[in-house]
C-alpha cells in the first residue's frame, strides 16, 4: 500500500516460541536492524533472582518461578520499545500474556518438530530435555503450546534456514501487518462502519483480514480496492446467489473503479467436480486475465472451496477475496485457506492450501439463508465452543436462538468469535502438519462416515451431519470413561433445542434402522485424519476439552453407531 507510512516500532516486540525457536538469536538481529534494545527475559529474571533458572526451578519450583518471570517481564513491557526474548513458558502463563498481548507486539516464532530436534540436540544444554527423550518431549510440548503460542499477534515460520533469513520474515511481517491495518483502518473510518468487526489472521506469508458485519457486501468496493491494485476482477458465484445479492456487489465494484466480469457455476456441491472445475477454468481465462487480477469468490463454501483453488492454479496463481454468503463458510470455509474439489475418491482430495487477500462476511446475507442451511452453519459455530472454550459454548446456550432468528449484533460476535477461534487453529497448524489443526475436525470422523454412506448429498448437508458426529463423539467419549456423561448430555441438549439432529436415526428416517454400524466404520478408513491405517477422533473430557486421539479401535465407533441406531 504506497499511501502507508514507513513502520516504526511503537511498542515492544515480544518473541514467544519453544526452545530451539532462535528466540535470542533472531532477537538480537532484529533489535539490530530497528535500532531498538534487546533484551532477554531469562537473563533478566537470573539476575534479578541472583541464580541460574535451573537453580531457582530446583529451589523454589515451577510456580515461584513464574509469578518471578511475570513480574520481571511486567517491568521490561513498562519500559521504553525494546525487542524481548521470552522464555518458552512465559507466554503460557494467563497473566503475563495478557500483560505481552496488552503492551507488546507479540511475534511467535514456529519451527517444526524437525527443525527443533535438530536444533536442540546440536546444543545438549536445555534442563527441560534432560528429563527425557527429546522428540516426545517436543512433540508434547508442541501439542500443548502451540495453540497458546497461536495467540500473538504474529506468526513467523523459524525455517531450517540462516537466522538472517528468518529476522527478514519477521521484518517483512511486521511491516505488512502495520500496512495492512492503515489500510483497513481508512477503510473502515466511514460512519456505519462502527458496526464492522475486523479480525486479522496473521499467517506467516499470506496475513489477512476478515470484516464482519451487515451492509459489507454493498460496500464491498470500497473494502476490495487496495486489493485489486490493478482494478481487475473476477466475479464467481453461483446461480442462487447470484439472483439475491450480485447485483449489489457488481454496482459497488463499479464504483470503485474495479471491472469485474461475472462467472456463474450451478449452486450446490456437483460444481465441485473436476469437469465443471475445468469448465470455470476456460471460462476464467476467457476473460483474459492477468497475473494481477484477482478472484472473487461469491456464495457459500462450494463457491469458495471451487473459487480459491482455481486462484491457486490459474495462471500459476493469482489472489483471491472471500465473500462468504452462508454461515458455515462464514464461520468455516472462508477461513484457514484450504481449497479444493472432489473426485470419485472423496471430497476435498484435490486442493492446495491458498489463503484469500481478504474476507469480507455480510451478516445480513444470512437473512436469505435457508433455516435448514443456517442451522447446518451453527453446528459449526456451536463446534468451537465445544473443542475448548466452554464459556462461548455457554454464551451460545443463551444467546443462539436470538441470532438464529436474526438479531443482527449476536450473529456478528457469533461469527466473529468463530473465526478468531479457526484462525487461531490455523496459525497453530497451518499446513496442518502439527496436529493441532486436527481439533477442527470434532465431529467430522463420524459426519464423513453419514456422508459417504448418505451419498454427500442434500439428504444429509455436512453441518448436519456434523451435528450428529459431535453427539456421537462425546458419547463415545463417555462410553470410553473419558468424558462426564453431563457434559455429553449438556451438548446433545443443545444442538437439539437449536433445532439440529444428534442421531442419524432421526434424520434418515426409517432408512437408518437398515444402517450396518461396520460399513459406517469402513467408511471411516478413507478418512485424511488417519495415519497409518488407524482411526483418527477428537474426543473429549467436558465441553470445551476436546483432544486428538489416534490409532482409536474401531470396536469403539462400531459400537457408538450400534447404540445411535439402536431404538
Ligand atoms: N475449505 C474449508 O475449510 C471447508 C470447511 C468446511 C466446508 N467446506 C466445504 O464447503 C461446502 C459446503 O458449504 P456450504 O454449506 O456453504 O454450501 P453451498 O456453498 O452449497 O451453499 C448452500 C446452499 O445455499 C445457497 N446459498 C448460499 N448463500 C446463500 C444466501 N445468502 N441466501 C440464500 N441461499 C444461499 C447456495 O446456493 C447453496 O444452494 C462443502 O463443499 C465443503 O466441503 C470447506
Amino acid at each position: 500500500m504506497s499511501d502507508a507510512p514507513v513502520w516504526t516500532p511503537d511498542r515492544t516486540i515480544a518473541l514467544v516460541g519453544l526452545m530451539g525457536a532462535g528466540k535470542s538469536a533472531i532477537g538480537r538481529r532484529l533489535a539490530n536492524r530497528l535500532g531498538l534494545p534487546f533484551m532477554d527475559a531469562d537473563t533478566e529474571i537470573e539476575t534479578a533472582a541472583g541464580c541460574t533458572i535451573e537453580e531457582f526451578f530446583e529451589r523454589f519450583g515451577e510456580a515461584e518461578f513464574r509469578a518471578g518471570e511475570r513480574r520481571v517481564i511486567a517491568r521490561l513491557l513498562e519500559g521504553k520499545p525494546h525487542v524481548l526474548a521470552t522464555g518458552g513458558g512465559a507466554f503460557m502463563d494467563p497473566l503475563t500474556r495478557a500483560a505481552m498481548r496488552d503492551r507488546a507486539t507479540t511475534v511467535w516464532l514456529r519451527a517444526d518438530l524437525a527443525v527443533l530436534i535438530d536444533r536442540v540436540g546440536r546444543r545438549g544444554h536445555r534442563p527441560l530435555l534432560k528429563r527425557g527423550e527429546p522428540r516426545e518431549i517436543l512433540e508434547r510440548l508442541i501439542a500443548v503450546r502451540y495453540p497458546v503460542y497461536a495467540e500473538a499477534d504474529i506468526v513467523v515460520e523459524s525455517r531450517d534456514a540462516p537466522a538472517e533469513r528468518t529476522t527478514d520474515d519477521v521484518m517483512a511481517a511486521l511491516h505488512a501487518r502495520a500496512a495492512r491495518q492503515h489500510a483497513t483502518d481508512q477503510a473502515l473510518a466511514m460512519p456505519g462502519d462502527a458496526a464492522i468487526r475486523r479480525l486479522s489472521v496473521d499467517l506467516a506469508d499470506r496475513p489477512y483480514d476478515i470484516l464482519i458485519g451487515p451492509g459489507l457486501i454493498a460496500d464491498a468496493g470500497r473494502h476490495c480496492r487496495p486489493f485489486v491494485p490493478k482494478g481487475r476482477a473476477i466475479v464467481v458465484t453461483d446461480d442462487n446467489v447470484a439472483r439475491l445479492h450480485l447485483e449489489p456487489l457488481v454496482a459497488s465494484l463499479a464504483a470503485a473503479g474495479i471491472a469485474a466480469p461475472v462467472v456463474t457455476v450451478p449452486a450446490g456441491e456437483p460444481s465441485k467436480t473436476f469437469e465443471s472445475f475445468g469448465r470455470l477454468m476456460e471460462q476464467l481465462l476467457d476473460q483474459r486475465p492477468d497475473r494481477g487480477t484477482v478472484l472473487i469468490a461469491l456464495g457459500g463454501g462450494v463457491v469458495g472451496d471451487l473459487t480459491g483453488f482455481a486462484a491457486s492454479v490459474l495462471l500459476r496463481g493469482v489472489d483471491f477475496i472471500q465473500i462468504p454468503t452462508t454461515l458455515l463458510a462464514q464461520v468455516d470455509s472462508s477461513v484457514g485457506g484450504k481449497t479444493g474439489i472432489n473426485t470419485r475418491h472423496g471430497k476435498n482430495l484435490v486442493g492446495a492450501f491458498h489463503q484469500p487477500r481478504l474476507v469480507l462476511a455480510d451478516t445480513g446475507v444470512l437473512d436469505t439463508l435457508p433455516r435448514r442451511e443456517l442451522l447446518a452453519g451453527y453446528a459449526e459455530v456451536a463446534k468451537y465452543g465445544l473443542i475448548d472454550d466452554e464459556p462461548f459454548f455457554a454464551w451460545l446456550e443463551a444467546n443462539a436462538m436470538a441470532l438464529l432468528d436474526g438479531d443482527a449484533a449476536l450473529r456478528t460476535h457469533a461469527i466473529a468469535h468463530s473465526c478468531a477461534a479457526k484462525a487461531r487453529i490455523v496459525r497453530a497448524d497451518e499446513r496442518e502438519t502439527a496436529g493441532v489443526r486436527d481439533l477442527l475436525n470434532l465431529g467430522h470422523t463420524f459426519a464423513h462416515a453419514l456422508e459417504a454412506e448418505t451419498g454427500y448429498g442434500d439428504a444429509l448437508l455436512h453441518g448436519e451431519a456434523v451435528g450428529i458426529g459431535m453427539a456421537l463423539a462425546f458419547d463415545m467419549s463417555v462410553a470410553m470413561g473419558l468424558c462426564p456423561e453431563e457434559d455429553s448430555a449438556r451438548a446433545r441438549a443443545h444442538l437439539a433445542a437449536v433445532g439440529l439432529a444428534v442421531s442419524p436415526r432421526g434424520l434418515a428416517g426409517e432408512n437408518a434402522r437398515g444402517w450396518d454400524p461396520s460399513r459406517l466404520v469402513e467408511h471411516m478408513s478413507s478418512d485424511k485424519k488417519n495415519r497409518d491405517g488407524k482411526l483418527t477422533f477428537i474426543l473429549a473430557r467436558g465441553i470445551g476439552q476436546s483432544f486428538v486421539e489416534r490409532g482409536v479401535e474401531p470396536e469403539h465407533p462400531r459400537a457408538t453407531f450400534a447404540r445411535a441406531l439402536a431404538t
